[in-house]
């Protein structure tokens, strides 16, 4: 397998921390009891009176909410009881909340609004400058919302705040002045949320609910993001620099890493939750810039280009000059880079500065004597403002009269301005001088005058040695997150005692203990082969050693393309030995019931990295435009190593030119002629030609078994940071074509950057449905199954809203008039989380598996939830290391399972749902285990993965491939073409994405 899309998949995406080795003891002290583990029996008291009030009312009484109310709350499964990461929230009954929205705008017109940094002290300033008295009353997000204990007396006409940094005692000459209005944007009464929340009434609603949320999500960050010590990442993320409450490790390259804490209060049944959750950020190395350039530079090949991608925004504190406040402490010079010294710096100035390169040294940059200081007489700045010569050229005029004066009369070096003017020698000439001013007006520092200040996250992406750092210091037991959470996670947020002084002056108390919830342990299905044999079964897991795909394929004709590279060693010593392997492979294959006609010799290409693409369209032209021959049905492709370059061409020109099946395996690992690695190698064979990997029995997939049904997986995948600017958002769709659940052919689309809602959704799924029907004698299913992933809990009106009746549309369209008068198809749409921060951890060491996770089939639907809706947490899957991140499915729309009798075992919808779930997470066709989101959303996930490599140029747009600060252009003339996702012909039809 090519492990390139996971290079893809940011670290946080993969795993959660460490090496320490817990053990039930540590899980007693670091939850504090380890007597009373029962779940809160009110809580479950109100969870069966709602329902049994739902029950009573019926669907009738409830159509007014959108989305369809819990049928019941699971019953099958081994009961198990859990912690979950979350901490109870006790807020008074009379607690009132005053909203404000608070809006910043700068004075003088032409100035841009404050964000970020700025926007906090201007409302840092705000608070200390106008509402002293209220100060411990007020909490606020820093950006536009506060909340007030007490109603403030507001000024219409809003107020004036003129900036200056915390050290500053009042502010420098220039500073910038902002208007801030505030505005009461409304009073919530947390005793409301209480009341709905404790009340077992079905039908309750509350719409000022995620106002509430909202207000105390804020009143809880006021602290973390407040504190001197702590710096905050997006809203919820918060990482403490001091080194006794915080746990860092060095990635190597400049950056460390610090793991810190996600928080999000959250409503439940009975009780408001905090939720916690470990996360880990990779920061700048604080200390001597020099040194953070050095390191970076060793380990990065010396390209100047990518060394200021990376320090771009980096904040540092200069030391040439020591400035001190009234109170005669020192005040630091906080400077922000924007780049490295470039040629055309300050091009458009009379006397522009001299770099001879791009990354320029000390010695080398010279800037014009008329500006010797900067405009605050602290740095060293060509900017003509100062007094002499500070005009601009006159472009044309001047460049006609004398041409720009770049003679070096007049000129002095960064290096002897720094002896001259303050007795610095700079030592480190051969690295280049930072620029703190602006491209058209720089200013220079020599990085040995530069600290940089702690706390600052890096955007950059990490390398792979870097990634696997991190991974060690992120991927931990469970129980070792449960312990940092409980520990520096309540320390930091101060809500262990004594609690920070914004809850105690509002009075909320958060208990410092996890909650426990009950979840129960599913069985896991028996997984079938070929005659119904079944394979040697450990949880969620077996091997293929005895048996036979369930439906082999046919390959008439393969061959193989060998991509070999000048730098990494030969895998095979000999053409033979080459030879040897794939026969060895070809007998498995045969072993596991694909009918494969003998391999035919291929081709071997000598990769050199400037034109492998150019190689490899060859290498496939030659395959498919032999007159002789027809094209080979399948091509294994043979990579030297993991190169992302090769495998997203290798893809491109496949699927979409082409249309030829092709299957990449690493050469390293293809040549240890290893039993399971072939399996699995062949496990892409069989899906890609069509056969069937694995089956469960006809009991385990109830509904689906009957054949009526077509369950369908969709997933929107977005640009990333590094992305061009106008890279697309591209929709992905997967569906089934039979009761087997083997195969799962997809569609592709582009849509419009960003947009979550799928707008190409009734072309897509036509093209499912006219599948399927070419599967069923043209008869289209009476009901369609979605698992829809990538929503977030704000965006499911999304999908009631905007691709219901996409799906509705495409239904009218194809199926008979008849159809409709009978109800048909009947639509259930699940929506698929993997990004939530819920967490469960076993209680007791026989209900925990190697791992200290939950044992897979660990289904949670109470405690954690609400009791109105219906969804439900699933750990499918065994985490063989970290912690195991359940799926969260959530059902938005049901009219498949509410028509039919539950039948025994089941004993409400819930249980027909998660069984069914469950159970087909264990055949997804690439692996011999259990996976942990159910597979209709993996493979969807899948196919967006692969759009990402055919427009790898806009998604994965190189930093640093143009010099930092040269003008950007619209994504350098990239546009996605729609073609670029359209698959071949050829292989439209097949899981080629697999
Ligand atoms: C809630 O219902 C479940 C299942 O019916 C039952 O086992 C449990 O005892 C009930 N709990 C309470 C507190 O009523
Ligand atoms: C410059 O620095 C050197 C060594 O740091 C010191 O010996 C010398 O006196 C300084 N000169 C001036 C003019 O301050």
């Amino acid at each position: 397998m090519i492990a390139v899309a996971a290079v893809a998949l940011s670290i946080r995406s993969q795993v959660e921390a460490v090496a320490v080795d817990l053990g039930e003891e540590d899980v007693k002290r670091s939850h504090g009891s380890g007597k009373n583990l029962q779940p809160d029996s009110q809580v479950q008291k109100i969870e069966n009176e709602t329902l049994k009030d739902a029950q009573l009312k019926g669907a009738k009484q409830l159509h007014e909410q959108r989305l369809p109310p819990r049928p019941g709350f699971g019953t099958k499964g081994r009961e198990v009881i859990l912690w979950a990461n979350y901490f109870e929230v006790i807020a008074p009954k009379d607690l009132i909340l005053f909203r404000y929205s608070i809006a910043v705008l700068p004075v003088d017109p032409g100035d841009r609004n404050p964000v970020g940094k700025k926007a906090k002290r201007v409302i840092e300033l705000l608070i200390e400058e106008h509402f002293s008295e209220h100060k411990p009353d007020i909490a606020t997000d820093y950006k536009s919302n506060m909340i007030s204990k007490s109603e403030l007396s507001v000024n219409e006409d809003g107020y004036l705040v003129r900036y200056r940094s915390e050290d500053e005692d009042e502010s420098s000459p220039n500073a910038k002045s902002y208007r801030l209005r505030l505005k009461q944007s409304g009073t919530l009464a947390v005793s409301d949320l209480m009341d709905y929340l404790t009340s077992s009434h079905a039908s309750t609603m509350l719409e000022s609910m995620d106002e509430i949320i909202q207000a105390l999500n804020i009143v809880v960050g006021h602290y973390p993001k407040s504190a001197a010590n702590i710096f905050s990442a997006g809203a919820n993320k918060h990482f403490s620099m001091s080194p006794s409450t915080s746990e860092q490790m060095s990635l190597g390259g400049g950056l460390h890493a610090i793991r810190g804490f996600f928080t999000s209060v959250r409503s439940a049944t009975c009780r408001i939750l905090l939720n916690v959750q470990v996360k880990h950020a990779a920061c700048y190395e604080e200390g001597r810039l020099g040194s953070l350039m050095s390191v970076y530079l060793s380990q990065n090949s010396g390209s100047m280009f990518r060394l200021a991608t990376f320090l771009k925004r980096l904040r540092v504190r200069a030391t040439h000059i020591v400035r001190k406040n009234k109170a005669g402490q020192e005040s630091p010079r906080v400077k922000t880079i924007t780049g490295l010294a470039a040629p055309g710096d300050g091009n458009g100035l009379q006397h522009p500065p001299i770099v001879p390169r791009f990354g320029a040294g000390a010695k080398e940059v010279k800037f014009h004597l008329s500006s010797p200081e900067g405009p605050r007489g602290s740095q060293l700045s060509t900017s003509q403002q100062s007094c002499s010569g500070g005009k601009k050229a006159k472009k044309g005029k001047q460049l006609i009269k004398e041409g720009p004066d770049t003679q070096e009369e007049g000129y002095i070096s960064v290096f002897d301005f720094f002896k001259k003017t303050y007795n610095i020698t700079v030592t480190d000439l051969d690295i280049s001088v930072i620029n703190v001013g602006t491209r058209q007006n720089p200013s220079y520092l020599p990085p040995d005058v530069c600290v940089v200040i702690a706390g600052q996250p890096s955007g950059a992406k990490l390398t792979p040695g870097q990634t696997q750092n991190m991974i060690n210091f992120a991927v931990r037991r469970p129980t070792a997150n449960a312990q940092s959470i409980v520990g520096n996670g309540t320390r930091l947020l101060g809500i262990a005692q004594p609690m920070n002084p914004t809850l105690s002056k509002f009075n909320i108390a958060v208990t410092p203990k996890l909650i426990t919830v009950p979840g129960r342990v599913l069985t896991m299905p028996s997984v079938r082969y070929k005659n119904n044999k079944a394979p040697q079964m450990k949880p969620a897991s077996w091997n293929m050693n005895e048996v036979e795909f369930s439906t082999g394929s046919k390959l008439a004709s393969w061959t193989y393309l060998f991509i070999s590279s000048p730098k990494t060693p030969n895998a095979w010593s000999s053409p033979l030995e080459l030879s040897n392997t794939l026969n060895v492979f070809q007998q498995k294959l045969k072993r596991l019931g694909i009918d494969v006609s003998n391999i035919v010799p291929g081709q071997r290409i000598i990769s050199n990295q400037d034109n492998i693409e150019a190689d490899i369209d060859t290498a496939f032209k030659k395959f498919v435009s032999n007159p002789e021959k027809r094209p080979p049905k399948l091509i294994l492709v043979i990579i030297p190593h993991i190169d992302s370059t090769i495998y997203n061409r290798v893809k491109f020109v496949c699927d979409v030119k082409a249309g030829i099946q092709n299957v990449c395996t690493l050469a390293p690992k293809l040549a240890k002629n290893n039993d399971q690695y072939f399996a699995n190698v062949a496990m892409k064979f069989n899906l890609k030609l069509g056969g069937r990997n694995q089956s469960l029995n006809n009991n385990k997939l109830g509904i689906i078994s009957e054949g009526r049904t077509m369950v369908v997986g969709l997933d929107v995948t977005h640009p990333s940071p590094g992305s061009e600017a106008n890279t697309p958002s591209v929709a992905g769709i997967v569906a089934s074509v039979d009761q087997w659940l083997g195969q799962w052919p997809a569609d592709l689309q582009i849509q419009t950057s960003r947009q979550e809602m799928v707008s190409g959704l009734d072309r897509m799924l036509r093209s499912r449905l006219r599948l399927w029907a070419r599967h069923h004698k043209g008869i289209y299913p009476e009901n369609i199954l979605v698992y829809r992933d990538g929503v977030s809990e704000g965006q499911y009106e999304i999908v009631l809203d905007q691709e219901l009746p996409l799906i509705r549309q495409a239904c009218q369209e194809l199926y008979p008039a008849n159809d409709f008068k009978k109800g048909l198809p009947r639509i259930s749409i699940i929506i698929v989380g993997k990004r939530h921060n819920t967490r469960f951890y076993p209680t007791k060491k026989e209900e925990a598996d190697d791992s200290w996770n939950p044992q897979s089939g660990t289904v949670v639907d109470r405690g954690v939830t609400e009791a109105r809706n219906w969804d439900f947490f699933l750990q499918s899957h065994t985490a063989l290391q970290g912690t195991a991140r359940p799926a969260h499915y959530h059902i938005v729309l049901d009219e498949i399972f509410k028509s039919r009798k539950v039948q025994p075992p089941f004993q409400n919808t819930a249980d027909v749902i998660e069984d069914l779930t469950h159970n087909m997470c264990y055949l997804f066709g690439r692996a011999t285990k259990a996976v942990s989101i159910c597979p209709p959303a993996y493979y969807a996930d899948l196919v967006c993965e692969r759009a990402r490599c055919y427009l790898s140029k806009l998604f994965d747009a190189t930093p640093g491939a143009t010099p930092a600060g040269s003008v950007v252009s619209g994504g350098g003339g990239k546009v996605a073409d729609p073609n670029d996702v359209r698959i071949h012909e050829n292989v439209r039809d097949t899981m080629f994405y697999i």
